[in-house]
Formats: C-alpha cells, structure tokens, sequence
C-alpha cells in the first residue's frame, strides 16, 4: 500500500435507523467499516459482479493507459481489478474506510495503484496528490447531505481534475431508494449535478440503470458523464 492514513480516532459507533443529518466524520469512518467488516462483499447492497457499465463509460473517455484515475469511494469495487487487468498503471482508490481499502489491496496488491484513507467531505491527503484525467464516483456522492459536504467534494474535484479531464457519476437517481446501508441519501439528476459541476463542464453521455442488488432489489441509478471544457 503506498499511502494509508490511518485515523487513531475510529471508534464504534451504532448508526441510528431513523438518521437525518450527516455522520461526522469520525462515526462514518465506523459505519463503513462495519459495513465492510460485518458483511461478505458479495452480499453488500453496492456490491456490482461486473461493471460493464462503468467500463464503457471510462472507455469512451479514450484515456492512454498511463492517464491518473481516481475512484473515489471505492469501497473494495471489483472496477479497480478490471482497469488493473485492463493496464491502467495511474490508478487511485480512496475511501474513508479503512477495512475496505484493506480488502482491496490484500485482493489486487500494491502495484499501479495508491491506496489513499481520507474523507472527501474533509480532504487532508488527497489535497497532496498530482491532478487526474478521470474521477470515478459510484454510489458515494449521494450521502453528502449537507452543503459543505458538497462543496468541499466538488471543490476538491474541481480542484484535482486536469483541463479537458473527465468525470463519471453513477448515483441513486430522482426514484430510487431514500436509503443506502442505512443510512439517507440525497438522489440526483443530470441538471443537479451539471448545477454542481459548473458551467466549465459538458455533460456528454447521461442514462438510467436499474441495478439489481444481491438480495434482488431493484436499485434505480443515474449514470452520467461530464467532460471539462475550460
Ligand atoms: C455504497 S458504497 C460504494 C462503494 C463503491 N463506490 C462501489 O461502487 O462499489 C459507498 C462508499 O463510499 C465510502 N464513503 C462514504 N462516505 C465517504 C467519505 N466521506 N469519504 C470517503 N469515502 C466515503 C464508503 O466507505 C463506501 O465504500
């Protein structure tokens, strides 16, 4: 693992039912990774057998091989298996889960990928890292609730994002479900995440998916695709 930060702070942390607000950060450092602890990755609400959809998306992005990707969120996301297998060499997973990040790496090893513990809502060490040509967010997104949740996460895209690089959004979409592992999610159209994005970005490619999750439900997402223009 080639840059792990690991917060002295996690603690257990039961996440109440009926939750409205956000999580600090500290009790959603615990909350993911009880999620990741407690339940076998096949069997977690997100958990995707083959991202085909994704891959189309980051393939019709063109990217030479050696371009920087960054997944955000990544939980343990068999995506980066497959850009690893397809020979993407740039790849960043990071995720505020320390378990999850774990499972990932003793799954695809050290090589061609950083591995980076931080909170997008709060970012310390993904403020260091150099600019990517791809930002991958499935599934992540739609937790932040509160506005300086995300504006900090856009500004940080913003922020790390290269003139002409591309951004893949894959979230709960205006029906889908209120909740995701327990907790609420805000759900997203196009025009709401073109409103968060700017107008420095072109939306290229969007579409709507029913995802069945494995215990069988039917999980409405949207997929999008932006391009920075300026
Ligand atoms: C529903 S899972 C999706 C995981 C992965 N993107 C996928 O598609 O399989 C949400 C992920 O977001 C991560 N996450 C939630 N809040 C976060 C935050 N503030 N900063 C970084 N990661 C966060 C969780 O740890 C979890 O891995």
């Amino acid at each position: 693992m080639e840059s792990v930060e690991i917060n002295p702070t996690l603690g257990n942390f039961d996440v109440k039912k009926d939750q409205k607000t956000s999580l600090n950060s500290t009790e959603t450092q615990s909350h993911w990774d009880q999620a990741y602890t407690k339940t076998s990755e096949e069997s977690l609400g997100w958990y995707e057998s083959d991202p085909k959809l994704m891959i189309d998306l980051i393939n019709a992005c063109q990217l030479p091989k050696n371009s920087p990707i960054l997944i955000a969120g990544s939980g343990s996301t068999l995506l980066l298996d497959k850009l690893h297998e397809e020979g993407y060499s740039k790849l960043i997973a990071t995720d505020i889960s320390e378990v999850a990040l774990s499972q990932l790496e003793s799954r695809i090893g050290p090589s061609g990928i950083t591995y980076i513990l931080d909170d997008l809502t709060q970012p310390k060490s993904l403020k260091a890292i150099e600019p990517v040509k791809l930002w991958i967010d499935r599934a992540v997104l739609h937790f932040f609730l509160e506005k300086e949740e995300q504006e900090n996460y856009f500004d940080l895209i913003k922020e790390k994002l290269l003139p002409d690089g591309f951004v893949i959004f894959a979230e709960f979409n205006l029906s889908g479900a209120e909740k995701c592992s327990g907790l609420p999610v805000l759900r997203y159209s196009s025009e709401m995440l073109q409103n968060q994005l700017g107008k420095d970005f072109k939306l290229l490619k969007s579409f709507d998916f029913d995802f069945i999750n494995p215990s069988g439900g039917v999980r409405p997402y949207i997929y999008t695709l932006f391009q920075r223009i300026s």
